[in-house]
């Protein structure tokens, strides 16, 4: 038996997870609706909720998969990347709670534990095989050897995936957090109504930017001619914008499958949550004969289940951190 908890406290959601030889007992994410009055995360405020938040989802976490805290075997948490202030809460309550309970202490990656989140459920990949990541703060192929043997084959070189789709939201006027609503909005909308720039980037490397700009410029225009443009047509919009942004990453995709010849696809992150990503890669895999793998919703965005999950691989191999271990704001897979 090994019962790991583990904890997740990178960005905006404090989340505790308890893990049993790699099945998952409990998956609590305590979210914070206090960054929604300011229209993004504001780090100060993030650390402060994860710490008035931790304690609390530790013992919903205990309680739901129905352990005791003598039975944990031991404690992971995210060392990386993320917001300083944020990883620093659920480090030191890491720490202090192994050193409570002596039992060994296990660092995560979280872009690699975003990845392993395809180790929770079957059917699970087998090595090696592609995963695009694409998250609020990052958007990458990787090609996945191994549990934590992972090359960086493409990545952004401005904005990720997930910032494209929230900035959209901001400059069509939809709340904080965006990327669900422009998904919501695309549901209703036609994709082939406007037409944004695909961006012409090298190899397998990524660009945003230049759509967003164009979409700012795109709204402006539009909307001096006509005043009530964004309501009238906010689904087309949300369509035409998030069709753009699937097919800037599912070309790459299929370049990187061309280039490896790797055909069993991954996808992970916040931005797998959205429908017309899931769908894009469903088709491709029909069409090209890939397996494809995409992780159940919660498993998407930002969760302790991927993180105990890839702390039980380092359970196995006897991967322990010391206690002098500090959080890294950035880290490399
Ligand atoms: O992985 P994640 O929860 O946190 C980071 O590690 O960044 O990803 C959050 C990102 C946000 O940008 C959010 O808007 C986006 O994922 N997201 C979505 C959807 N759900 C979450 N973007 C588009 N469509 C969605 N359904
Ligand atoms: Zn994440």
């Amino acid at each position: 038996m090994c019962v790991i908890l583990g904890i997740e406290s990178s960005c905006d959601e404090t989340s505790v997870a308890v893990c049993d030889n790699g099945s998952i007992l409990s998956n609590i994410i305590a979210g914070q609706h206090v960054h929604e009055a300011y229209g993004g995360v504001v780090p100060e405020l993030a650390s402060r909720a994860h710490q008035q938040n931790i304690i609390p989802a530790v013992h919903q976490a205990i309680k739901k998969a129905k352990i005791s805290k003598k039975d944990i075997n031991a404690v992971a948490f995210t060392r990386g990347p993320g917001l300083l202030g944020s990883l620093l809460v659920g480090t030191s309550f890491a720490k202090a709670f192994a050193l409570g309970l002596k039992v060994p202490l296990i660092e995560v990656n979280h872009m690699q534990a975003h990845i392993l989140a395809h180790f929770i459920d079957e059917p699970r990949p087998a090595f090696p095989f592609l995963c695009l990541t694409v998250s609020g703060g990052h958007t990458q192929i990787v090609k996945v050897n191994d549990y934590f043997e992972m090359e960086l084959l493409g990545q952004t070189l401005d904005d990720a995936a997930g910032e494209a789709f929230d900035k959209t939201a901001k400059i069509l006027g939809l709340p904080y957090p965006g990327g669900p609503l422009v998904d919501r909005y695309a549901r209703e909308g036609n994709p082939d109504a406007f037409k944004f720039p695909e961006p012409s980037v090298p190899g397998l490397d990524f660009s945003f930017s230049g759509l967003k700009t164009s979409i700012l410029y795109f709204v402006r225009d539009h909307i001096h001619k006509n005043p009530s443009f964004l309501e009238e047509n906010m689904a087309d919009i949300c369509a035409s914008v998030q069709s753009r942004i699937v097919s800037i990453l599912l070309n790459k995709l299929k370049k990187a499958s061309g280039e490896t010849g790797i055909t069993q696809v991954a996808i992970a992150g916040g931005v797998s949550a959205n429908s017309g990503l899931r769908d894009a890669v469903q088709e491709a895999g029909k069409a090209l004969g890939w397996e494809i793998f995409i992780p159940r919703l919660e498993y998407c965005t930002d969760n302790a289940a991927m993180i105990a999950i890839a702390a039980y691989y380092k359970y196995l191999k006897g991967d322990f951190a010391g206690q002098d271990v500090s959080p890294l704001a950035r880290w490399s897979l």
